[in-house]
């Protein structure tokens, strides 16, 4: 069965064959996902909420070990109301993005503490819940309610704009990809959860950014990019600026007690809440760092480390460095840890230094990336 469409509106038949083709090609793989529920049954939305809200920026391949590490330690909505902030926040070490954090168990509170456990069903009342906008409470509401939403992540885009052959390029055609993906997804009541989550794996598995694997694609006869011989160069994107390059220094200060000097981050702000370990600021200007004056002349380990965040590249140095006096506790959070047990609890730019920093022979390592 082929459809054929000649523009962006499809008639009630395309939108009944194009579901078809997807909703056949879902049923007939198994994409290995834990949170997926089993034919015919509809998933818990505790479960559903959990992925999607890691899901955000991040690929589902890098979500399962956590999504099961949280459910195994979290097993409700109350579990994880009930657990402190500063667990939840370094069971989430490395995922990145961890205002997520905040608000997952911001949200969980509300749910256990306001709604008798209870997630609210559709988008309007999601949307009001700490960390659930637009996107994910178009996934909940279809995927764990079983209700008709137009769910629409950068997979989805993807799809869209070539199935479509959106020749305007991203951000700013976004609402038009969402207006055509409506088109798919408007009052399909029967299973908009499994339409939703087939458009998302084709996106991730088939309609791939750079070598799009279109004949094993359900769409692809209907497909406008193919037909036109445009599918790579879809969806189009206005240039990004270059990333600023900041540098800083980070220190590995100790103790005569084999311990190390962590600092947990201010709420506010880059890798808000985070343990880490001691730093500079991050400056474009290199020669403008200092050290801080709590520390003796710190030595320098001529190691760097490179992370690289949305909005900028970061180069870090390494330092080694003993405390002038006692701990300086005003508006500056330091702890003294054991080394061994926190590198799970670092975020990934703090988890590299540590990994360098723990090793015995640190001084012979070479730049770490
Ligand atoms: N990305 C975000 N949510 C997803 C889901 N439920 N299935 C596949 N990919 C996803």
């Amino acid at each position: 069965m082929t459809v054929t469409i000649a523009n962006s509106k499809l008639s009630v038949n395309d939108i009944a064959k194009v579901r078809g083709q997807l909703l056949r090609w879902y049923d007939s793989y198994t994409r290995d996902i834990p949170w997926r529920a089993n034919e015919g049954s509809i998933p818990a939305p505790y479960h559903i909420w959990l992925s999607e809200i890691m899901c955000q920026q991040t690929t589902v391949q890098a979500v399962k070990p956590y999504y099961e590490k949280f459910l195994q330690r979290w097993p409700s909505v109350h579990d994880l109301a009930n657990a402190r902030q500063e667990d939840v926040m370094a069971a989430w070490a490395g995922l990145g993005y961890y205002a997520r954090a905040r608000n997952l168990h911001k949200c969980a509170k509300v749910v256990a503490e306001d709604l008798g456990g209870v997630f609210p069903a559709t988008q309007e009342q999601l949307k009001k819940l700490p960390g659930i906008g637009d996107y994910t409470a178009a996934a909940i509401a279809a995927i764990a309610f079983n209700r008709p939403a137009t769910v629409v992540d950068g997979n989805v885009e993807r799809v869209v704009a070539r199935f479509f052959a959106v020749e305007e390029p991203l951000p700013t055609v976004k609402p038009k990809l969402k207006a055509l993906a409506a088109q798919f997804y408007n009052d399909f009541t029967t299973r908009p959860g499994d339409l939703a989550q087939s458009l998302m794996d084709l996106g991730a598995e088939i309609c791939i950014p750079k070598a799009p694997r279109c004949s094993l694609c359900p769409l692809q006869a209907a497909c406008q990019a193919r037909k036109q011989g445009i599918t790579k160069q879809l969806p189009r994107k206005i240039k990004a600026k270059t990333r600023p390059q900041k540098y800083g220094h980070i220190y590995w200060i100790t103790n005569d007690q084999e311990q190390v000097l962590f600092h947990q981050r201010p709420e506010q702000g880059l890798l808000g809440g985070m343990l880490g370990l001691p730093t500079t600021d991050w400056n474009e200007d290199s020669t403008s760092l200092t050290h801080p004056e709590y520390i003796n002349i710190p030595t320098p380990l001529h190691i760097q480390v490179q992370h690289t965040f949305t909005h900028f590249d970061l180069k870090l140095d390494l330092f080694e460095a003993t405390l002038k006096a006692k701990l300086p506790v005003k508006d500056i959070k330091l702890c003294w840890l054991c080394p061994m047990s926190t590198g799970d609890k670092l975020p990934s730019v703090f988890k590299k230094a540590h990994k360098i920093l723990v090793s015995p022979n640190k001084q012979n390592l070479e730049v770490a990336s």
